[in-house]
């Protein structure tokens, strides 16, 4: 069943990701020099981009963000940033699960314990993994995929982007919004990578 599972979320990768891939964070335009992906993405707890997510990675168990990992940077890379959105939503946006940025070069994975708070931090909405979160729907560090049912799978995207520059915060809200921080790197991709896991309500 889970094979089963694994190769029908596949399926929909290749098909969705022609109609779909549009409302992507990156499909906009400061991503038009790197429309591929550069960087590859694991996900050794859950398994290979196009897996199902178990209940614990879902709003049915502990909710957890998927431990991702990644090779050691490239020269230009000066920080990274992550989203987290599930482009299958049926409305014209993406809903945006979470969004970190400033994440630093020396990074090359994410663990469950990096989302959680840093208390007695000097700067608002940081996190105990050395970097920020930004406005998700909730407000919250990470929403995690809940069910939706009878829309069939979400694929729910994690995508990681290297920056050759850091980005700048002065022109950002406080809890800064997915359209702030792409207006933020325009000019500063130098790379990219995406991690799929997919989710339908049982
Ligand atoms: C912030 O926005 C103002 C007005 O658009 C602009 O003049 C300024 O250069 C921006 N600052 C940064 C750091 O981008
Ligand atoms: C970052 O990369 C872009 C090309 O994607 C380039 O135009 C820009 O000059 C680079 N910035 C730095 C600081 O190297």
């Amino acid at each position: 069943m889970r094979y089963l599972h694994c190769a029908f979320g596949y399926l929909l990768l290749v098909a969705g990701a022609r109609a779909r891939h549009s409302k992507l964070f990156t499909s906009q335009p400061a991503f038009a020099d790197y429309p591929f992906p550069t960087i590859s993405i694991e996900c050794t707890e859950l398994g290979p981009s196009g897996t199902y997510l178990d209940k614990d990675h879902t709003s049915e168990g502990a909710g957890l963000i998927p431990a991702l990992s990644w090779p050691s940077p490239a020269d230009d890379t000066v920080e990274y940033l992550l989203i987290s959105e599930d482009p299958d939503a049926p409305i014209p946006e993406s809903v945006t699960h979470g969004i970190y940025y400033r994440i630093p070069r020396d990074k090359t994975g994410v663990q469950h314990p990096d989302f959680r708070i840093k208390k007695k931090s000097w700067e608002p909405y940081m996190l105990r993994g050395g970097f920020k979160y930004g406005k998700n729907r909730q407000d919250s560090v990470y929403v995690p995929p809940s069910a939706f049912f009878g829309q069939g799978p979400h694929r729910y995207f994690f995508e990681l982007v290297a920056l050759n520059d850091s980005i700048e915060t002065d022109n950002m809200s406080v809890l800064a919004t997915r359209g702030e921080v792409h207006r933020e790197i325009i000019g500063k991709v130098a790379g990219w990578g995406e991690w799929v896991g997919v989710f339908e309500s049982p």
